[in-house]
């Protein structure tokens, strides 16, 4: 199998929300993920930070509006668009604003857009907390076509499968270059965004984007833990909308390695404490 995600580099570049006070959640990637915010005149709100952006879109709370995926070069864009072609995946338009001439789209098995393309240089400016956006997670009824599309289609590398007893998947961890994933998939009773994640690099920065989230009086949801799969570090807050932010540290950087599966089990989602199980370890068909 060629990993034609691998070779082009993938990594995630900016997301896009929907959300039904785009000015209050705007406010909060502003305020407590550190970006510039400005209002466009469409009612878009773009956020801007060192390596991390959000658009933010009129709609529904929670409702991932497209993923901006960044290719290393151009080549990579070329190469990945026929890939996709001669998988039969349907090409479309992209609609990011930050992806240059070339880039293109696709609809993932859960109707997730997907935007590829070159990143057009980034124009901020800003100073401030170390954390470029780093992987999105979703929520699916059915992580094994998650994985027989990101990998299997798309050519991202599969680093992790977290499996329930009966063999199924509980969570898949693909990855579009050397970062242990950056697209990854838990099985859940419902389909979306699970969580998005920002990269902080080392365990340091977390102290101070803790200490920073409370002179906003944001208090962590989850965490500090450490995840099996990735073995990275982490802490959760949620964001207005109810958006799930990780601030993760360390993530595990992959070579060249086999597969690794792990058991559905509190240890394997937090080595040092309490798990949010999205499904129970012994029924893979409800939701914790
Ligand atoms: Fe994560």
């Amino acid at each position: 199998m060629t990993l034609t995600a691998v070779q082009a580099g993938v990594y995630l570049h900016h997301l896009c929300f929907e959300s039904s006070d785009p000015a209050r959640l705007a406010r909060f990637y502003g305020d407590v993920m550190n970006m510039d915010v400005t209002k466009m005149a469409d009612g878009e709100w773009r956020c801007e930070g060192p390596a991390r952006r959000m658009i933010i879109v009129p709609g529904n709370d929670k409702k991932l509006a497209f993923a901006g995926m960044a290719c290393r070069d151009k080549d990579g864009v070329q190469d990945l668009k026929s890939r996709a072609q001669s998988e039969g995946i349907k090409i479309l338009e992209s609609p990011s604003p930050y992806l240059g001439a070339g880039s293109f789209a696709v609809r993932d098995p859960d109707g997730h857009l997907i935007c590829f393309g070159a990143a057009k240089a980034s124009e901020n400016t800003k100073k401030g907390i170390s954390g470029p956006v780093q992987h999105l997670t979703f929520a699916s009824l059915d992580v094994e076509r998650f994985a027989e599309f990101y990998h299997g289609k798309l050519g991202f590398g599969l680093s992790d499968r977290v499996l329930h007893s009966d063999g199924s998947m509980a969570t898949c961890f693909t990855r579009g270059n050397h970062e242990h994933h950056n697209i990854a998939c838990f099985k859940s009773d419902r389909v979306g965004v699970d969580h998005h994640s920002y990269e902080a690099g080392e365990w340091i920065t977390i102290r101070d984007w803790c200490d920073h989230f409370a002179a906003h009086n944001v208090q962590l949801m989850w965490g500090p833990g450490r995840h099996g799969p990735g073995n990275n570090l982490f802490i959760f807050i949620v964001d207005p909308d109810g958006n799930w932010i990780e601030v993760s540290a360390e993530l595990e950087v992959v070579h060249d390695r086999p597969v690794k599966d792990w058991p559905q089990a509190e240890r394997t989602l937090n080595k040092w404490g309490k798990a949010i199980l999205r499904t129970p370890v012994s029924d893979k068909g409800a939701t914790a």
